[in-house]
C-alpha cells in the first residue's frame, strides 16, 4: 500500500511535469512547521538553479496545476518558494479506511525476503544473567520482530557462551568440594548419573567463588585451565558434568528469557562451532592467509584506510588453544552451512566492536561468507545508574537481571494499587505486564548505540515518554470500546469520516505515519523510531480524547466514525508494542 506522502508526491510530480519541470522535484515531507501546514514540498527551491528562475515562480506554476486536487485542501506558495500543503479531510478518512483494511497497516513487505540470523542474548552458561545481557535481549528481540513484520525470514540465535574457562572453573571447584563424585574417578567406566550433582542456586554460587579463587591462587587457576583443556578434549567424566551444567543452566535461562518475553529459534552454543575449527584453520593456512607469529597462528586484517591500528586476528594461541575469535569465525562457517543467510547481525555490547571488526574482516578475506553476505554489528551502549556509572546494586555489586525485574514489578505494583483501578488480586499480574513495558520502553526509546540511565522512577511513571504511559493510552481506548459495547454499540458499524476537529485530524495524520516508521526502523535497525512514533500517536490520541465527546456524541454516524478511529489507533499501538516486545493489560 502506498504511503500518504507517496500519494502526495505523485500528485506534486505530475504538477511539476505539467508545468514543464522535472517531476523528480515533487518530493513531499511532513512539515516542520505544523503551525503553518501539514506537509511541504521544497522542490521549487531545489529547481531554481536548474531553471534559472525565482523559486516562487516555479512554485506558482506548480500550485496552479494542483487546483481541484482530491488530495489537498490547501496548496499555497510561501516565499521564497516553499509549497505548503494540507490534506483534504475526506481524502485522509479514505486513506485511513484503506489502512485499516490492510493486514500490515500500510507497511510494505519485502519483495525479496532475506534470511537474517540475529545473534543476540549471548548469556554465559552457569553465570547468572546480569543487566549487561538485558540490552542485547531487548534490542535483538525487537529487531527480530520488526524484521519478520516486514517480511524477512529472521532466525534468532542465543549463541550461548559455554566453552570458556568458566566451565573449567566450575569443574575444579566441584572437584575440591566433592572429590568423591564419580565424575572425577578416572577408572570409572560405567554410565554417569542422570541427576545433576547441584541445583541452579548452587551452580550460581560455585562459579563466582571459583572465579574469585582463581584470581588469587595461581595453582588453582592452572588446575582450572587444565580442566578446561581436558573438557575440550572430551574427557568423559567432564563431558558428563558439562552436560549437567548445560541442562540446569539452560532451563534457568529459558525461564528468565520467558519473563522478558524473549524467545530464540536456536539455542546454539559456542561449543557447537568447535568441530568446524580444524578444517577452517587448515584452509586458512593453505590459502596463505594464516601464518605463525611468535608461536601463535594469526591472520592480518588491517586495511590501508584504517585510522587506528587493527591488530591481526588470532586463530590459535601458541599452545594450540582456540579463542573467542576462532569460535565466532567457526560459527560463521556453521551458519553458512546450515542456513546460508543473507545477513548475520550481532547485537552485542559496543565494547566488543574491535573483536567484530577483526572477525568480519577475517571472514570476508578468507572467503567464509559469500561476497554479498552482510555481516553487521549493532553495538549497544551501557546501561548506567543515576550516578552515570554502569548500573549496580545498592551494595555496589553486579545487579542480577531477576532482581532488577522484581524491583520494577514492585514499584509498578505500588503505583497500580495507588491508582486503585485494578482489583488487588489482579494487581500483581498487571504489575508484571506494565513493569516489562517500563523496562523495555526505557531501553528501546534510546538510540541503541548510546549509553542511557536506568531510572526506575521515571521508567515506571504513567506520564511522559514511558512504557506505562503508552499502555495507559491503550487501556483507555479499550475501556471506551468496552463501554460502547456495553451500551449496545456494534464495533463493526459505520466507517471513518472526515475529521470533525483539529485534534482528530492530527490523530489521523499521525496514524498515517505507521508504515514509514516501521520500514525505516527496520532499515536502520532502530526500534527507538517506533517508540518516538507511538509516543506521538499517544499524545495525539489523548488530546483528541480530552477535546471530543466520544460516547455522548448524538450523531450516530459520527460516533461510529470515532469508534472506528479508536479501533485503528488501538491496532497501530498494539502492533507497535508487539514489535517492541511487550503487550498491554486490559485494565491498569
Ligand atoms: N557471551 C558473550 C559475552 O557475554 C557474548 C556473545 C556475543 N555473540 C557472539 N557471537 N560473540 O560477552
Amino acid at each position: 500500500m502506498k504511503k500518504l506522502t507517496e500519494l502526495m508526491a505523485e500528485e506534486l510530480s505530475a504538477a511539476f511535469e505539467k508545468a514543464g519541470y522535472d517531476p523528480a522535484y515533487g518530493k513531499v515531507n511532513v512539515s516542520n512547521r505544523p503551525d503553518l501546514c501539514e506537509y511541504q514540498c521544497n522542490g521549487a527551491m531545489a529547481g531554481a538553479k536548474a531553471y534559472k528562475k525565482a523559486p516562487f515562480m516555479i512554485a506558482d506554476d506548480v500550485v496552479a496545476n494542483l487546483k481541484g486536487s482530491r488530495i489537498f485542501s490547501m496548496a499555497e506558495v510561501v516565499k521564497p518558494g516553499f509549497i505548503n500543503l494540507k490534506v483534504s479531510e475526506e481524502y485522509l478518512a479514505q486513506y485511513l479506511k484503506d489502512m485499516a483494511d490492510d493486514e500490515k497497516l500500510s507497511v510494505n513487505t519485502a519483495e525479496n525476503p532475506k534470511t537474517i540470523i540475529i545473534d543476540y542474548g549471548g548469556p554465559n552458561v552457569a553465570k547468572p544473567l546480569h543487566v549487561g545481557h538485558l540490552r542485547s535481549a531487548i534490542i535483538g528481540e525487537s529487531i527480530k520482530r520488526i524484521g519478520r513484520f516486514v517480511g524477512h525470514k529472521v532466525i534468532g540465535d542465543v549463541h550461548l557462551g559455554d566453552w570458556g574457562l568458566q566451565m573449567g572453573l566450575i569443574i575444579t571447584e566441584l572437584k575440591h568440594r566433592q572429590p568423591e563424585l564419580v565424575y572425577f574417578d578416572d577408572s570409572y567406566t560405567g554410565t554417569y548419573p542422570e541427576e545433576a550433582p547441584f541445583t541452579i542456586g548452587e551452580l550460581e554460587e560455585i562459579y563466582p567463588s571459583a572465579s574469585a579463587k582463581s584470581k588469587e591462587d595461581e595453582a588453582y587457576r592452572a588446575e582450572a585451565l587444565e580442566a578446561t583443556h581436558l573438557l575440550q578434549q572430551g574427557k568423559p567424566g567432564y563431558m558428563a558434568l558439562w552436560n549437567h551444567i548445560m541442562n540446569v543452566s539452560v532451563t534457568d535461562l529459558k525461564r528468565n528469557y520467558a519473563n522478558l518475553n524473549v524467545t530464540f529459534d536456536l539455542w546454539k552454543k559456542e561449543s557447537d562451532a568447535q568441530p568446524y575449527i580444524p578444517d577452517m584453520v587448515e584452509k586458512m593456512k593453505e590459502q596463505g592467509f594464516a601464518y605463525e607469529d611468535q608461536g601463535a597462528l594469526v591472520v592480518d586484517v588491517k586495511e590501508e584506510s584504517d585510522t587506528k591500528e587493527i591488530p591481526p586476528c588470532m586463530l590459535l594461541k601458541s599452545d594450540g588453544a582456540s579463542l573467542y575469535t576462532t569460535t565466532d569465525l567457526a560459527t560463521i562457517v556453521e551458519r553458512m552451512k546450515l542456513f546460508n543467510p543473507d545477513e548475520i547481525l550481532y547485537v552485542v555490547d559496543k565494547r566488543q566492536e574491535l573483536h567484530f571488526i577483526q572477525v568480519f574482516r577475517c571472514a570476508r578475506k578468507t572467503g567464509l561468507v559469500k561476497e554479498d553476505t552482510k555481516l553487521s554489528f549493532l553495538g549497544f551502549g551501557t546501561m548506567n545508574g543515576k550516578d552515570g556509572k554502569p548500573f549496580k546494586t545498592r551494595e555496589g555489586g553486579v545487579m542480577r537481571l531477576e532482581n532488577l525485574i522484581t524491583d520494577i514489578d514492585e514499584e509498578m505494583f505500588h503505583k497500580i494499587v495507588e491508582n486503585r483501578s485494578v482489583k488487588d488480586k489482579d494487581a500483581q499480574e498487571t504489575a508484571k505486564i506494565v513493569g516489562l513495558s517500563a523496562i523495555k520502553y526505557g531501553d528501546l526509546s534510546n538510540q541503541a548505540t548510546k549509553d542511557y540511565v536506568f531510572d526506575i522512577d521515571r521508567f515506571t511513571s504513567f506520564e511522559g515518554n514511558t512504557g506505562p504511559y503508552i499502555l495507559y493510552t491503550i487501556v483507555r481506548i479499550k475501556s471506551i470500546l468496552n463501554r460502547y459495547q456495553e451500551e449496545g454499540g456494534d464495533l463493526s458499524a459505520g466507517e471513518i469520516l472526515a475529521a470533525v476537529n483539529e485534534s482528530e485530524k492530527n490523530l489521523m495524520l499521525q496514524l498515517t505515519g505507521f508504515g514509514t516508521t516501521v520500514e525505516s526502523a527496520f532499515e536502520e535497525k532502530a526500534p527507538h523510531k517506533i517508540c518516538a512514533y507511538i509516543y506521538e500517536v499517544s499524545n495525539a490520541f489523548n488530546s483528541f480524547y480530552h477535546e471530543t465527546k466520544i460516547l455522548s456524541e448524538s450523531d450516530e454516524a459520527k460516533k461510529q466514525s470515532f469508534i472506528q478511529l479508536l479501533q485503528l489507533t488501538k491496532k497501530v499501538l498494539e502492533t507497535s508494542i508487539d514489535l517492541l516486545g511487550f503487550s498491554a493489560p486490559d485494565k491498569m
